[in-house]
């Protein structure tokens, strides 16, 4: 039988109670979901082994994929990591509280069950009140990865962790819909050049204004056999929904052009066809389906609303997503595409 998972709803009356509930669950070794500005995570105790293999069960996580570490305050980072660079201790100066995930040599404290077996560990400070509240109380670092199954879209809303880990966790902290609606950037700060692991929203761009130089290291697509992953998260097929997903990318004409002709093949074979696109292409293609990007212009948009998208998506009766890759690129646009493109199982360029 499953257990009961506990949801408390900040701004209810009995929150408080919520939070003091959930910090005393991770204290003694349980996990509890929580909201940060970025996707929701799953939290527990990061220096209690037992405690941190119970979210690879909740998630079904490989064994071999680092957990993040969330602190709420920057004095903590020198009991986890050792070395840290002036260079990493000016980013956290910049962008702590926030969206951006630093990797540094882990000192012995941090499990190998938490770095995944490496000597390095990921820190970071989320900006989210409900976040830091409970760190504070938990009074100990949070690990915590995106507090979904392992391989479906993360989750920015406390209904997809209940869709997802109901039972399976003790407790959620809902702080309502996530404010970016996409994952930290990630930055190896172990060579002498920064380097980006994953892209977030904090850009290349924003890096290199501080820091003088930074480097990309991810790839917008799952690793082929024999390439080694700097990060081990970037091996695995992410954020997929069950249904098929193609992408379609160009120019703008060219893709509303192959839009509707999947649209037309799909329909001639009995199928339903959801479309993911911006408010513009909405005006010119149709389907069964349809959920908004936003406006072609304003990436945050999508990145708001690009996993709840998947997942409403998902939930449909339907054969095919066809997502629209007219989306400007730029910005948090680049890691708008970084996970639109690790989504689908096909790649159209027209
Ligand atoms: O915004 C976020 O980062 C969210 C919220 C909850 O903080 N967390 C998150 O965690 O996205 P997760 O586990 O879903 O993704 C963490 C990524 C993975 O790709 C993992 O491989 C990488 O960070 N990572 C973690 N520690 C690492 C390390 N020591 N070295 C290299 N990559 C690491
Ligand atoms: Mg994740």
């Amino acid at each position: 039988m499953k257990n009961r998972t506990l949801v408390f709803k900040s701004g209810d009356e009995d929150f408080e109670a919520g939070l003091l509930k959930a910090a005393d669950i991770i204290r003694t070794g349980g996990t509890v979901a929580f909201p940060t500005e970025t996707v929701y995570g799953l939290g527990a105790d990061a220096l209690n082994a037992d405690a941190v293999h119970k979210i690879f069960k909740a998630k079904g996580r490989p064994a071999d994929n680092p957990l993040i570490v969330h602190i709420a305050n920057i004095d903590q980072c020198s009991k986890l990591a050792e070395e840290i660079p002036a260079d990493a201790i000016k980013l956290m100066e910049t962008f702590w509280p926030g969206p951006l995930t630093l990797i540094l040599k882990a000192k012995d404290v941090v499990p190998d069950v938490t770095t995944g077996g490496l000597n390095t560990v990921g820190l970071r400070m989320p900006d989210n009140p409900v976040a830091l509240e409970l760190i504070r109380r938990s009074d100990t670092p949070l690990a915590a990865p995106s507090a979904n199954t392992s391989g479906s879209p993360s989750p920015t809303t406390a209904e997809h962790v209940i869709h997802d880990l109901d039972g399976k966790i003790d407790a959620i902290l809902d702080g309502g819909p996530a404010d970016i609606g996409l994952e930290s950037t990630v930055v190896d700060m172990t060579d002498k050049v920064p380097t980006i692991l994953r892209p977030g929203h904090v850009s290349a761009e924003d890096i290199r204004k501080c820091v003088g130089d930074v480097r990309i290291g991810y790839r917008d697509r799952t690793l082929e056999e024999g390439e080694v992953a700097r990060s081990p998260g970037m091996k695995y097929t992410h954020y997929s929904p069950k249904t098929k997903v193609i992408l379609i990318e160009g120019n703008i004409k060219d893709v509303h052009k192959a839009m509707t002709e999947i649209v037309s093949d799909c329909h001639r074979e009995g199928g339903r066809v959801g479309l993911f696109v911006t408010e513009e292409t909405a005006k010119v293609v149709n389907a069964d389906e349809i959920c908004s990007l936003g406006k072609r212009n304003i990436p945050s948009q999508a990145a708001r609303s690009i996993f709840m998208g998947l997942r409403h998506l998902d939930d449909k009766e339907i054969d095919l997503i066809i997502v629209d890759g007219t989306l400007k690129k730029e910005g948090i646009g680049t890691a708008v595409f970084n996970r639109l493109r690790k989504a689908a199982d096909r790649i159209i360029n027209v």
